[in-house]
């Protein structure tokens, strides 16, 4: 819950808007969307004002009561290795900020494929810091006291193709959220390691296609 309660700290009017103005290229008003891993619904409440029919789950119930109260959409209480939902159900499935806290992605990237429509489209982010940048950092000290398994953006792209998803497109979004650290401090420290351009989460889009075609 502590990592929740700064996720909220930080999100800030204008990351909400940067968040939602990358998701606006990403959803469409209409479309059901489930959203795996949701928390809160900090993420819910933004396809929701898309225009997204939204489902939420996640496995803490705490976290499902709050984000029933703050968006109106389906919320349960579920594992992401087991999603209650019949197969090739969603428009779009999104795991943001999930399979890099858990211990076994790919049953996750399986599920999410399930009940994805054929051409439907599964949407993934983790956290954006590189390896190299994680051993100059204080990152492992982090992993400690985090739920984070310590995956990294570069091992995405090959989980997709492990589960069988095409990889279409990466979008880019300033969420502050990335970071384990308040932006000013994480800041010092990509400094201090002379790195840059590390701030922006990278969100995945792959498509599910039909055995033949993908
Ligand atoms: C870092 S938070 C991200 C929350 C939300 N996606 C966001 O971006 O604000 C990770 C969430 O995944 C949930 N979670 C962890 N393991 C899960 C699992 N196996 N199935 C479903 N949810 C899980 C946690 O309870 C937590 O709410």
């Amino acid at each position: 819950m502590w990592w929740l309660s700064l996720c909220d700290t930080l999100m800030t009017s204008s990351a909400r808007r940067k968040l939602l103005e990358a998701f606006r290229k990403l959803v469409k008003g209409g479309e059901k969307v489930l959203d795996v891993g949701c928390g809160i619904g900090r993420l819910s409440s933004i396809l929701k004002e898309l225009g997204c029919i939204v489902y939420g789950v996640d496995i803490s119930r705490e976290m499902i009561e709050i984000a029933k109260r703050r968006v109106d959409g389906i919320f349960k209480v579920a594992s992401a290795y087991n999603l209650p939902f019949p197969d090739c159900w969603f428009d779009a499935v999104v795991l943001y900020y999930l399979i890099d806290g858990i211990a076994d992605p790919v049953k996750a990237l399986m599920e999410a494929k399930r009940v994805t429509k054929i051409d439907g489209r599964v949407i993934i982010s983790v956290l954006p810091l590189l390896s190299s940048v994680r051993e100059k950092l204080t990152y492992k000290r982090f992993l400690k006291t985090s739920p984070f398994n310590g995956m990294v953006p570069a091992e995405v792209p090959p989980l997709l193709r492990e589960v069988g998803l095409t990889l279409k497109e990466v979008h880019y979004v300033d969420d502050p959220l990335g970071t384990e650290l308040p932006p000013s401090a994480l800041k010092k420290k990509l400094d201090e390691a002379k790195l840059t351009h590390l701030y922006h989460t990278p969100i995945y889009v792959a498509s599910k296609q039909t055995s033949s075609s993908s």
